[in-house]
């Protein structure tokens, strides 16, 4: 049995008065693929933002229940900067900041206080090696990232996730802005990544969930309806709305 890494207990969100999460508990484990699918509005950003703590800024937004990662309480007993240094993010639509390729993979990096030129570099190749994008971004490092297409975008913001060595990346939604073979490049290196880093994915698609996925959380309405392993949310659902979305008969 794998490692447990996020251990979520009677989670609840409230957005002022609306319910969004409710009482949700499931462990999410090391090293593997974690999907979250259903359809919108179930609560599938506001679970992913909860594990690292977006959330705080969202105003009126409230929890209770407990999220712990490695058994630490990340609402409580976590430093924000510390938690996000071990839970990176990349977003639905690629978002380069205006700066070079360089800077973009360098700046979490010195925000952390690494300052050395050649310590830099390293990072810099190394993360961008890790997003499957060295080879098409070495010669162009200090041209402005805003030039790349929206698949090097996101492989760049993949990179930028990596550049401060986390332990999770919560990616939400990483592929809906792009063409197919960028998808595709994306799930080679997620598969990739899970080596290294446990991966929690927000997907509207059922083949992408199928494909790349260890384990499947169904969300309807805020709640948890089924979460397996995903061959088994795929082959044997446990419960006819599960069923129902997964062969396409609602979301
Ligand atoms: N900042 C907010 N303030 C108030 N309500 C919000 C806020 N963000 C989300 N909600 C509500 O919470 C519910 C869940 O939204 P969420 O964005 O988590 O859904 P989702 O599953 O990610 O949907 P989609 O697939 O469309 O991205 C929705 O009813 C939404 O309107
Ligand atoms: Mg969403």
């Amino acid at each position: 049995m794998a490692k447990i890494e996020f251990q979520v207990e009677h989670l609840n969100l409230y957005y002022d008065k609306f319910h969004a999460l409710h009482d949700l508990t499931l462990d999410i484990y090391q090293n593997e693929i974690t999907a979250l699918i259903g359809p919108s509005g179930c609560g599938k950003s506001t679970f992913i933002k909860t594990l690292n703590r977006m959330n705080d800024l969202v105003e009126g937004c409230k929890i209770d229940g407990t999220i712990k990662l490695n058994n630490v309480d990340i609402y409580k007993d976590y430093d924000i900067i510390d938690l996000r240094k071990k839970v990176g993010m990349v977003f639905q639509k690629p978002n380069p900041f205006p700066m070079s390729v360089y800077d973009n993979i360098a700046y979490g990096p010195r925000i952390h206080g690494i300052k050395k030129k050649a310590q830099l570099d390293d990072i810099v190749e190394e993360a961008l090696t890790k997003a499957f994008i060295w080879d098409e971004v070495k010669d162009r490092l200090k041209k402005s990232a805003l030039a790349l297409s929206g698949g090097q975008q996101q492989r760049l913001c993949i990179a930028r996730a990596l550049s401060i060595s986390p332990e999770v990346v919560l990616m939400d939604e990483p592929t809906s802005a792009l063409d197919p073979l960028s998808t595709l490049k994306i799930e080679d290196l997620v598969l990739e990544l899970k080596k290294d880093y446990t991966i929690v994915m927000v997907t509207h698609n059922m083949q992408q969930a199928g494909r790349v996925s260890d384990y499947t959380a169904f969300f309807l309405n805020g709640d948890i309806v089924e979460y397996d392993r995903t061959s088994k949310i795929f082959e044997f659902p446990q419960d006819k709305r599960t069923e129902d979305y997964i062969t396409g008969r609602f979301g």
